[in-house]
């Protein structure tokens, strides 16, 4: 029985990702908007989905955090991750990934406001982090505007880019507003 991961803020409706995603995430993917800081652009085969991006993405059906497919008015709209981090496998890392004809109107930060402050308030974490290459300037501000701040870089595991880290720590939480 898979732990709840279910949350709501103003205008999203956030709950776990399933089988019945694997054509949003597909639709998704194809837009090399949407992937030019991810792959370069390139979309992400069906088959990659259902060999293997898919399962990881549900993998962390025991814990109370995971991937989540987001939904503005029922649509889906992309989705959000608060997964263990590729940088430290003891702090939750911030993800995410929307529509492009979702971008624009603060719903990633909505979003990522949302999953920060339910792994300080509701996971007790002490820290969340994210990654993005240094030239995603959206994710970077997003990034900001939920309280983080620049760390250092690293490469990253899957796909082997540097890549720029950010933290928040919990005594930040002010800096999170409302959602
Ligand atoms: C990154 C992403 C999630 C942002 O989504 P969004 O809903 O448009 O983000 P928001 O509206 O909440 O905030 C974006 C902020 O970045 C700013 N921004 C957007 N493009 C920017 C740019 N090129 N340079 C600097 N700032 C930029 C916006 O002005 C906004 O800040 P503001 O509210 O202070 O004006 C979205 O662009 C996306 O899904 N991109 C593709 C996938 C991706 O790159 N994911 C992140 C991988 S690390």
């Amino acid at each position: 029985m898979p732990v709840p991961f279910v949350l709501d803020t103003a205008r999203l409706h956030l709950r776990r990702i399933t089988d019945g995603n694997l054509d949003d995430l597909v639709t998704l993917d194809s837009d090399p908007a949407v992937m030019r800081f991810i792959s370069g652009g390139e979309p992400t085969p069906r088959h990659v989905y259902t060999d293997t991006l898919l399962e990881r993405m549900k993998a962390y059906a025991d814990q109370p955090y995971g991937y989540a497919a987001a939904y503005e008015a029922g649509r889906f709209v992309g989705w959000f991750h608060l997964r263990p981090s590729v940088a430290d496998a003891d702090v939750l890392e911030l993800g995410y990934r929307l529509r492009q004809d979702a971008w624009g109107r603060g719903l990633a930060t909505e979003g990522s406001r949302a999953l920060v402050r339910y792994a300080f308030d509701d996971l007790e974490q002490t820290l969340v982090d994210a990654c993005a290459l240094e030239d995603n300037a959206a994710s970077i501000a997003v990034l900001k505007k939920c309280g983080m701040r620049y760390v250092g870089r690293f490469v990253h595991p899957r796909g082997g880019m540097e890549v720029v880290r950010y933290c928040v720590g919990r005594g930040r939480g002010a800096d999170l507003g409302a959602t």
